[in-house]
């Protein structure tokens, strides 16, 4: 089946999608609750606790991202949080080193920890770049990622490839050592092949 990569680059990480949450406090307020009890004891108790709390949240949130690929019905068949240098953020952004933006872009790039992930299923560089939104943020639809959650065209939160042929070389260049092999029980429920 087909396989896309997708990265959320390092403003999406950084925020975390975002903001203590409205989302979270709107869409199951129980947990938004439960989060913040547990992060005020954790703090009244020991203050250094408050930092791994934080953590929790951003990792919740990046989480937020994954689940709409998740839910959607694509497999997660690779995936890794790590930092890039220059060099190799200039590979996975060649083919626009001409562009007068590419310094920023790369320097973006490694500005911080990134999220490397390969999702497969039927149509997913189409579907994965339609769940994503337009590049340009003001021009995302509302209910894609750049369109609920970014501002900027150099702050857009999210990668995916442009083309299955551009995705099988970025997750040659991103997954050398290969990809997780499986399928859902849930497979035949979700595709009729
Ligand atoms: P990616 O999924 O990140 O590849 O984005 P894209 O395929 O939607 O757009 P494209 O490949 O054309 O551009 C790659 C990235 O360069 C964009 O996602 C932006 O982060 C950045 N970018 C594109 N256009 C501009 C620009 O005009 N100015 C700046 N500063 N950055 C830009
Ligand atoms: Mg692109």
């Amino acid at each position: 089946m087909e396989q896309t990569f997708i990265m959320i680059k390092p403003d999406g990480v950084q925020r975390g999608l975002v903001n203590p949450n409205p989302r979270l406090c709107k869409e199951q307020p129980l947990r938004a609750c439960l989060y913040l009890a547990i992060g005020f004891v954790s703090g009244l108790l020991e203050p250094s606790l408050i930092i791994g709390f934080v953590f929790a949240i951003s990792l919740l949130q990046i989480g937020d991202i994954i689940s709409r690929f998740e839910k959607k019905g694509y497999y997660l068949k690779g995936m890794k949080f790590m930092n890039v240098d220059k060099s190799f953020a200039q590979q996975h952004y060649a083919d626009l080193s001409a562009q007068p933006f590419f310094a920023k872009l790369v320097d973006y790039i490694i500005s911080g920890p990134v999220v490397a992930m390969v999702w497969e299923g039927k149509d997913v560089v189409l579907t994965g770049r339609r769940i994503i939104g337009a590049t340009r943020p003001w021009e995302a639809a509302p209910g894609t990622i750049r369109g609920d959650h970014a501002v900027e065209v150099s702050r857009n939160v999210i990668h995916g490839s442009d083309s299955v042929e551009n995705g099988k070389k970025e997750i040659a260049l991103w997954f050398p050592g290969g990809l997780a092999e499986w399928k859902s029980n849930l497979h035949p429920w979700i595709y009729e092949n």
